[in-house]
């Protein structure tokens, strides 16, 4: 048994056959289908949005990990609520009035669905402790944010463990998800950080991985 939910990413699914890609997710025991919504603003890249989550949602009762790399995602909670999010993630980065991160938390919260922060490699995990406690997970890019199939940065696996430290002292509860260049030779490392949630698009969808 693995100790950890495997989250693959459709971003490298073939988008003509999505549906083939949630059964493989399933057969593969994956644990939650992870979504990189991207807006070409907030990354260069433009994925998709709320048509696309609303047919595939019925294909699958695995929970729905939607990445926002979007900017203005307080604009958008409700309505990724209401085509099948059962996590919502938002970037750190993506909000310019700090003290909004709050507030998008509870709006996620008031929709009744879990709550994710994420972090670019840039961004030091001192800069998002305090909102750790309100939290259901906290996404760990070990890549740019952009594109798939990139390389492990892996002095950002350290933000890992830095995590697993603070949640056992303060005693919080949120899950700690990692996203970006995990294959087969880097997903050891993320596994002995401690991770809880391993997103993987590329090694997945090329059968490398799970
Ligand atoms: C990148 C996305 C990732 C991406 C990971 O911005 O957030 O979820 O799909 O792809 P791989 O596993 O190929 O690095
Ligand atoms: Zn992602």
């Amino acid at each position: 048994m693995k100790n950890y939910i495997l989250a693959p990413s459709l971003l490298s699914a073939d988008f003509a056959n999505l549906g083939d890609a949630i059964k493989l997710i399933e057969e593969k025991n994956g644990g939650f289908v992870h979504i990189d919504v991207m807006d070409g603003s907030f990354v260069s890249q433009i994925t998709f949005g709320h048509p696309v989550i609303k047919c595939i949602r019925p294909l699958t009762k695995l929970p729905f990990d939607v990445h926002l790399m979007i900017e203005h995602p307080e604009r958008q909670i409700e309505s990724f609520k209401e085509v099948g999010a059962d996590y919502i993630t938002f970037h750190y980065e993506a909000v310019e009035d700090l003290s909004m991160i709050n507030t998008i938390i509870d709006q996620i919260h008031n929709c009744g669905i879990k709550a994710g922060l994420s972090i670019k490699p840039k961004t030091p995990v001192s800069a998002i402790e305090k909102y750790l406690s309100k939290l259901d997970l906290l996404l760990v890019m070990t890549v740019e944010p952009g594109f798939g199939g990139q390389k492990i940065i892996p002095e950002c696996v350290a933000k890992v463990s830095q995590l697993v430290e603070i949640r056992k002292n303060e005693n919080l509860n949120f899950l700690i998800s990692v996203d970006g260049g995990v294959n087969e030779n880097t997903i050891q490392s993320v596994i002995d950080a401690g991770s809880d949630v391993i997103v993987s698009g590329s090694a997945f969808f090329a059968g490398r991985l799970g």
